[in-house]
C-alpha cells in the first residue's frame, strides 16, 4: 500500500537527480514527501503490518533471513540497505528454498566472553571475519554490538552483553566496530540505551538518576561512539525517566549528536517506539523493520505542520548518507563463500581467551597423565553455542564437549551418551510443544533435570577413568529474563555434583566443573566440591575443542571475569527492583503499558551508579568471585609502578614478570580512587586496562596504559556538570577488583565542564 503510494507519485519526478551522481542534498530537494515518508520507514516484514506479529527473519526477497532492509527508491539511484543481525555473527537464513547450496554463518562466542577475553586486538580480529561474512553474504550493516550494562544477573540477553563496568563495554564494542567496519559494512550499537531487562521491555519505564545515566549506561556508548565511528545506532525498546529512547530528543540529538559528534544513522529497534512521527523529530533517522502505520503518521504529522519537513529532511539525508556507503550502492559483487574455515579457527582460538578459571585446586588443571575422562551433565553432550533470539547464528554446527575432548586425544566415557541425549530431544520436544509456535523458533527451551547416574552405572564409570567433568548448562536469550531458580543449581545439578565429587574424591580422582552458561549463576554454596572450575561460557560453535585446548593445557587460560559473582541473587543492590521471577505472559513485543501492574511498567534503578563492584566494594560484601577475577596456569608478579601526567593524559606503567612455569597472559586493570570531594564516590573505579603478550616463563613486560584526565570525572546533577576534584588520586594495578597489586598516587587540577541539563527524573 505505502509502496505503491510513494511509487505512483515518484514516476512523475524529473530523472535528473540522481544519488552518486549528483549532491545528496539535491537528491533530498528532488524527493517528494511520501518518498521521504518511505525512505525512512523500512520494507516491513513478510505477514505484519501491525508491528505485533513474530516475522523476524522474512525479508526474503534480498538477503533471506536478513532482521530488515530499507526501501529502494529506483528514480533517484536510491538502493537498499540490508540490515542483518547480530553480536554473535551473522544471522541469515542458512537454506533457501529451490537452492541447493547452504548459507551457514561462522557463530562466534557470546559477547560476554568476548569480554572477558579483556583483549581489543583479538576482538577486533573476531570483528574482522564477522564483517567478512556480512559483506559476502549481501548484507551491509551488522545489527551489533550490543553493549547495554549487566544491571543484574538475570537480564535474559547480558549473554550478549558485556559487562558491569562502562569502559569495559566500550573498548570492547570499540574494538568489535572497527573490526567489522574494516571490511566497508556497517554496525549499529545497540541498545540505546537502558535495555537491561526483557520483562516487559518495549514498555517499561527506566526511572535513572542523571548521574547513573552518565556514569554507567550511556559511558560505554559514548567510549563506542568516539573510539570507532559506527555506521549507525539502534535505539532501544524502553522508555526513559517517561519517554521512548527513540522519541527522546534529548537523548537521540543532545548527547548522541551534539554532546558526543556522532554523524551516523540512528534506527529503531524492531517496532520499537509508539510514534514515528516524534521518533523523527527526535533525529531517529529510521524505523524498523517499517510499518504502514509509521508511513502515514509522518506524512500525516507534516501535512497538519505537526513535524516539521526539515526534521524530516535531516533523517532522510542520514540515510540517503549510509545508503551510499554500502557494498550494495556500490556494486559489490559478493561472492557468498566467506571464508568459513578460516573464521571456524578464528572462533576456536578467541573462545579460549575468554574463558575464566574460577577455581584449581592442587594444579588439577591442566590435565596431567590424564587419558580416559568421564563426562557427565546433559550440557556435556549438549553443548551451547551460544543464546537465542535474534543473537543466535545459524551455524553448521557445534562441537560439543565430548567431540571436543575426543579432538584433544582424550578417550572419552560416553556409555551414557545415548540415552542422555534421547532424554534431552524427548524433554525439548514436550517444551516446545507448550510454547506459541510463532515464538518457538526465537526462545530458549529450558534445560531439563539432570539424567542421573545410577549408583551402578556411576561406579563402573568410576572404575574406568581418571577424572570426571560435569558440565553444568544455561540457555536464555532474547524477550524473557531469566529466572532466580535459573540463576541457582537446580537440585538434580545439586545431586549430580555430589554423586559424582564424593564418588570420584574417595577413589582420589579429582574432579571439574565446566560451566556453559551464558551469564551469571550461584557458586558459593557449591565452589568447595569440585578440584577445578572453569567458567566457559557460550563459545561458538567451536565450543568443546576450545574448551578442550584450555582443559589439555595448550593454552593457559587468560578471560577475567567482567562481572561479580554474587555470595547471593539478592545481594546485588539492583536485585531489589529489578522483576525478578515475575510472570508476565509473553509475546513477540511483550508491551504492556500501562498494565498497572507493580515492577511491570516502572523500573526504578534505586541503586544510582552502584551497580556491580562499585556496589559490592562500597558496601565492602562478600563476592563469590570478584570483577576482574581469573586464575592461569601460571602467576604473575607486578613491579615498579609509574604513573605521570603528559598533558591531559595520564600515562601509567608497570612491569608484569611470569614468575610460573608455563606461557601465560595477564590483564592488568587500573583502577582509581578519588580523593574525597563533593560527590559520593566509589570506592574504585577501572579507568584502563592492557593485556599482556603471551609470556614465556620468566619473562617479564612493560605494560603502559594510559587514560584522559577528564575520565576521572563524575557527573554533578546539580551543575550538570563532568567534575575533577582535584586532590591526590590513588592509581592501583590490579590482578583483580580484590587483587591490588602494586599502587601509585598522582596530583591531579581540577576542573569543571557543563553539559546540556537533561534526562531529568520527571
Ligand atoms: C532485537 C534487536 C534485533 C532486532 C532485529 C529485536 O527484537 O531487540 O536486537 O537486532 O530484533 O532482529
Amino acid at each position: 500500500m505505502l509502496g505503491a503510494a510513494a511509487l505512483t507519485l515518484s514516476s512523475c519526478q524529473p530523472k535528473d537527480p540522481y544519488l552518486g551522481k549528483t549532491s545528496i542534498d539535491s537528491v533530498v530537494q528532488a524527493m517528494t514527501l511520501e518518498e521521504k515518508a518511505a525512505l525512512v520507514v523500512g520494507m516491513g516484514m513478510e505477514g505484519s503490518t501491525d508491528g505485533q506479529t513474530a516475522t523476524v527473519g522474512s525479508t526474503k526477497n534480498l538477503v533471506p533471513g536478513a532482521a530488515g532492509t530499507t526501501r529502494p527508491l529506483e528514480r533517484l539511484g536510491v538502493t537498499p540497505v540490508v540490515l542483518a543481525d547480530g553480536p554473535a555473527g551473522l544471522r541469515i537464513d542458512p537454506t533457501r528454498e529451490g537452492d541447493p547450496a547452504t548459507y551457514y554463518c561462522t557463530h562466534f562466542p557470546i559477547g560476554t566472553l568476548l569480554a572477558s577475553t579483556w583483549n581489543p586486538d583479538l576482538i577486533e580480529q573476531v570483528g574482522q571475519s564477522m564483517g567478512q561474512e556480512v559483506k559476502e553474504y549481501g548484507a551491509d550493516v551488522l545489527l551489533a554490538p550490543a553493549l547495554n550494562i549487566h544491571r543484574n544477573p538475570l537480564n535474559g540477553r547480558n549473554f550478549e552483553y558485556y559487562s558491569e563496568d562502562p569502559v569495559v563495554s566500550g573498548k570492547t564494542a570499540a574494538a568489535y566496530v572497527r573490526g567489522v567496519q574494516s571490511n566497508d559494512v556497517g554496525t549499529s550499537i545497540k541498545h540505546f540505551a537502558f535495555n537491561n531487562q526483557e520483562t516487559n521491555r518495549t514498555g517499561v519505564d527506566a526511572v535513572i538518576s542523571p548521574r547513573a545515566i552518565r556514569e554507567i549506561y550511556l559511558k560505554g556508548f559514548e567510549i563506542t561512539v568516539k573510539e570507532s565511528d559506527p555506521w549507525t545506532v539502534m535505539t532501544s525498546y524502553n522508555k526513559i525517566n517517561g519517554t521512548y529512547t527513540s522519541q527522546e530528543k534529548d537523548l537521540v540529538t543532545t548527547i548522541l549528536r551534539d554532546e558526543w559528534g556522532f554523524g551516523g544513522l540512528v534506527m529503531t529497534d524492531w517496532y520499537g517506539g509508539d510514534n514515528a512521527a516524534e521518533q523523527i523529530a527526535a533525529g531517529n533517522d529510521l524505523m524498523e523493520p517499517g510499518t504502514d502505520l509509521q508511513y502515514k503518521q509522518i506524512v500525516d504529522a507534516v501535512k497538519a505542520g505537526k513535524l516539521s519537513e526539515k526534521d524530516l529532511d535531516a533523517c532522510v539525508r542520514r540515510v540517503l548518507e549510509l545508503v551510499v556507503r554500502t557494498p550494495r550502492f556500490k556494486g559489490y559483487a559478493y561472492s557468498n563463500k566467506p571464508d568459513l574455515k578460516a573464521h571456524a579457527e578464528v572462533t576456536r582460538t578467541s573462545a579460549l581467551e575468554g574463558m575464566v578459571l574460577l577455581k584449581n585446586e592442587g594444579g588439577t588443571l591442566p590435565l596431567k597423565g590424564v587419558k580416559n575422562v568421564a563426562v557427565f551433565g546433559n550440557t556435556s553432550y549438549d553443548f551451547i553455542a551460544g543464546g537465542t533470539g535474534s543473537g543466535n547464528v545459524n551455524r553448521a554446527y557445534t562441537v560439543s564437549l565430548i567431540e571436543g575432548l575426543r579432538n584433544g586425544g582424550f578417550t572419552v566415557d560416553d556409555s551414557r551418551g545415548k540415552a542422555v541425549l534421547n532424554y534431552m530431544a524427548d524433554e525439548a520436544g514436550k517444551e516446545r510443544a507448550k510454547l506459541d509456535p510463532s515464538l518457538a523458533a526465537f526462545l530458549p527451551i529450558p534445560r531439563p533435570a539432570e539424567l542421573l547416574p545410577t549408583p551402578a552405572e556411576l561406579s563402573g564409570i568410576l572404575a574406568k577413568n581418571d577424572v570426571a567433568i560435569i558440565t553444568i548448562g544455561r540457555t536464555s536469550g532474547e524477550f524473557f529474563d531469566r529466572t532466580s531458580p535459573d540463576f541457582n543449581l537446580n537440585p538434580s545439578e545439586r545431586k549430580l555434583l555430589t554423586m559424582v565429587t564424593d564418588a570420584f574424591h574417595k577413589a582420589g580422582k579429582k574432579v571439574i566443573v565446566v560451566l556453559n552458561v551464558g551469564g551469571v549463576v550461584e557458586t558459593s554454596s557449591w565452589k568447595g566440591q569440585p578440584d577445578a572450575i572453569l567458567l566457559a561460557w557460550q563459545a561458538g560453535q567451536e565450543g568443546g575443542n576450545s574448551v578442550t585446548d584450555i582443559l589439555s593445557g595448550k593454552k593457559s587460560p587468560s578471560g577475567k571475569l567482567t562481572m561479580t559473582f554474587p555470595v547471593n541473587l539478592m545481594d546485588a543492590a539492583s536485585s531489589e527492583n529489578f522483576p525478578i521471577d515475575l510472570d508476565v505472559p509473553l509475546s513477540f513485543m511483550n508491551r504492556r503499558t500501562p498494565s498497572g501492574e507493580k515492577d511491570v511498567d516502572i523500573c526504578k534503578y534505586e541503586e544510582g551508579i552502584y551497580v556491580g563492584y562499585r556496589w559490592f566494594d562500597k558496601q565492602n560484601m562478600e563476592v563469590s568471585y570478584p570483577f576482574g577475577y581469573g586464575l592461569s596456569y601460571t602467576a604473575f608478579e607486578y613491579s615498579e609502578p609509574k604513573v605521570a601526567l603528559e598533558g591531559n593524559t595520564v600515562k601509567a606503567s608497570v612491569t608484569v614478570k611470569n614468575i610460573g612455569e608455563v606461557p601465560g597472559k595477564e590483564v592488568v586493570q587500573l583502577y582509581v580512587s578519588a580523593p574525597e570531594g563533593t560527590l559520593d564516590k566509589p570506592v574504585r573505579e577501572l579507568r584502563a586496562y592492557a593485556k599482556t603478550s603471551e609470556l614465556p616463563a620468566g619473562q617479564a613486560e612493560r605494560v603502559e596504559l594510559s587514560f584522559k584526565v577528564e575520565d576521572l570525572a563524575s557527573f554533578d546533577e546539580a551543575q550538570s556538570a563532568w567534575v575533577v576534584d582535584a586532590g591526590t588520586y590513588d592509581i592501583q594495578f590490579a590482578s583483580s577488583s580484590r587483587d591490588i597489586r602494586q599502587r601509585a598516587s598522582l596530583d591531579v587540577k581540577g576542573s569543571k565542564k557543563k553539559v546540556a541539563n537533561v534526562l531529568n527524573i520527571k
